[in-house]
Parts: structure tokens; C-alpha cells; sequence
């Protein structure tokens, strides 16, 4: 039985490895990454795989039987690049996909659920197996504002009183990796969230807590939000993307409360408190 991971080389995948190799063996499992020399660290099988090159996928995909599709990070390109993976999986006679989609997806007013809605029709016209992990936001998100937050004195976004049930990264991995490995989960729909959640004031409260220094939240308009992103550096799309993503927020499209998420895990998923700790102690403020 062979394990293939794409985006092996993401900041989820490579973590999906790992945890992987702690349920099967690793000549099971085979890292798929469009930088091949990237993916040699992983410690396991490394196959060339990039979503862009159809005639590379079919090739690649010979003798795998389960196959975690990791959604890719090219915004716009990505619902073609899924479908080329799932036609080229077909074509090879992959028996089961697992795809990280998002929250509570047909609902989702987050301007990413189109691509993910447009993968999940073509798995379900596949007439392959699949398995939908629909992940809520990652902690990460949120935790990565935090050395701006403290150089700025104030934590910025547009996500009013939004609830977020945030989870990091490894969680979402784990339960991939959990997931992939037990058949009982072929058919099945996750969606998948941290726990308990916060608002972005309580997020502020809590940095103010752990760093010693009054961080307080400033709710601004979505325009405004996006143009102090674009004047930090980020680029247009992503400063956009961010502001309107925190408005979807604010409508509490990253709240859930189903608990599907720790009960994969079989335990509590990471609270923000140590994802906060965790991004404190990385920025040593
Ligand atoms: N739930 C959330 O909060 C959240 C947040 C951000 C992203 N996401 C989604 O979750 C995915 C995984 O998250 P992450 O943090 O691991 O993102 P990431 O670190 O950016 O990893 C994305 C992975 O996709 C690979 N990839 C991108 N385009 C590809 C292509 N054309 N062909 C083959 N591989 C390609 C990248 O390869 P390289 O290593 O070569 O770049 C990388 O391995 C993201 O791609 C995105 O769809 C979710």
C-alpha cells in the first residue's frame, strides 16, 4: 500500500510526513513536490508532481493507492490544477483521495470556497473514493500579525467580533494523517476547527497578556485594513485577500463548533494561548 502526499513540501505536508512515518512505514508513504531537491529532507520517496504539468501526473501517480491532495497556494490557478490532479489519479487507478478543502464550504462567504467548490464537484464526478478534510483558518494566520502588532502598539484587522475557532497547522496535519490511514474514513465529510474559539479583541487581550505590553485590537473598515497591508509590503492580491477574509470573519465563517477536529485527534486541539506563546517566543518580543 503506497501513500502519496502532494504539497509535500508545504508548511502542512512536510508535517503530514512526519506524522505519517509515525503510523507507517516510510517505503509507504511518497512525498510528491514540484522542487524534488526540496523534498529530499522528508526521508521518504520523492516523485516530481507539479498541479501546472498534466503530462508529468499520471506518471507519477503509477502504484500509489491513497492520495492526499493538499490544495495549492496559486490562488486562481488552483481549481484547474486540482482537476488535473484528480484526471491524472483516474488515469493511474489512485483508489482513495483525501483533499484539504475548506469550512463549512457550500456556506463559506470566504472568496477561496469557489476553487475548493469546483474540486469538490470533480472529486465527486471522479467515481473515486474521496474524503473531504474542509479546515477551518490555521492559528498561524493570525499569529504570524504578531510582530507587527508589537512594533505598531495595536493588533489591526477587519474582523469585528467574529468568532474564530482557529487551530494550528500540526493539528490539521495530524488529523490528515490519522485520517488517511484508517479506510473507515473513505465517504466521510470533516470539518474541521479548534476547539474554542476568540474574537480578535480577545486575541489582543491575550498577547497583551503574555508579552507584558497593552496590545489593544483596532476594528477598521475593510479598505483601509487592505491599504496599511499594501504599505507594509504584502502584495495587492494577498493585502486584499487578507482584509476580506477578516470580513468573512466577522460573519463567523471561521466558527465552528462540532469538535470533529479533537475528536480525530483523540484530544483537545491547541489552544490560541500557546500558538501565541509559541509565535512570542519564535519573535523572542
Ligand atoms: N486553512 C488555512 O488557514 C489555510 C491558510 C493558508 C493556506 N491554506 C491552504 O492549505 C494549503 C496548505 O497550506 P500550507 O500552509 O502548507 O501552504 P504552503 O506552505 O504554501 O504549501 C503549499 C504547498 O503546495 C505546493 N504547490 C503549490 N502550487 C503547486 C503546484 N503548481 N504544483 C505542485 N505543488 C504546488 C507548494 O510547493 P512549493 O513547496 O514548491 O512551493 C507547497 O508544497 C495551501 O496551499 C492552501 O491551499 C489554508
Amino acid at each position: 500500500m503506497k501513500i502519496a502526499i502532494t504539497g509535500a513540501t508545504g508548511q502542512l505536508g512536510s508535517i503530514v510526513v512526519e506524522q505519517l512515518k509515525n503510523r507507517v512505514s516510510a517505503d509507504h508513504i511518497v512525498a510528491l513536490a514540484r522542487n524534488t531537491e526540496k523534498a529530499s529532507a522528508l526521508g521518504v520517496e520523492v516523485r516530481e508532481f507539479d498541479y501546472s504539468k498534466p503530462e508529468i501526473l499520471t506518471g507519477a501517480l503509477q502504484g500509489i493507492d491513497r492520495l492526499l491532495l493538499i490544495s495549492g497556494s496559486e490562488l486562481g490557478r488552483r481549481a484547474v490544477q486540482h482537476i488535473n490532479v484528480i484526471n491524472a489519479a483516474k488515469e493511474a487507478g489512485v483508489t482513495w483521495i483525501v483533499y484539504t478543502s475548506l469550512l463549512h464550504l457550500e456556506t463559506s462567504s470566504l472568496n477561496l470556497a469557489g476553487e475548493h467548490l469546483a474540486t469538490e464537484k470533480a472529486l465527486k464526478e471522479s467515481g473515486i473514493d474521496y474524503t473531504l478534510l474542509r479546515n477551518g483558518w490555521y492559528s498561524e494566520n493570525y499569529t504570524a500579525s504578531i510582530p507587527g502588532a508589537m512594533g505598531g502598539g495595536a493588533f489591526l484587522g477587519s474582523a469585528g467580533d467574529g468568532k474564530i475557532a482557529s487551530a494550528p497547522r500540526a493539528d490539521y496535519a495530524e488529523a490528515a494523517a490519522i485520517v488517511i490511514t484508517d479506510e473507515d474514513n473513505k465517504g466521510k465529510t470533516f470539518e474541521l476547527a479548534g476547539d474554542t474559539y476568540y474574537t480578535l479583541s480577545d486575541l489582543a487581550g491575550i498577547i497583551s497578556e503574555q508579552s507584558g505590553k497593552t496590545i489593544p485590537y483596532n476594528n477598521i473598515p475593510e479598505d483601509e485594513y487592505a491599504n496599511i497591508l499594501k504599505n507594509i509590503g504584502l502584495p495587492d492580491g494577498l493585502a486584499l485577500g487578507l482584509a476580506s477574509w477578516d470580513v468573512s470573519a466577522s460573519k463567523d465563517d471561521l466558527f465552528d463548533d462540532s469538535h470533529e477536529l479533537s475528536k480525530i485527534l483523540g484530544r483537545p486541539t491547541t489552544p490560541i494561548v500557546e500558538s501565541v506563546k509559541m509565535a512570542l517566543d519564535l519573535a523572542s518580543v
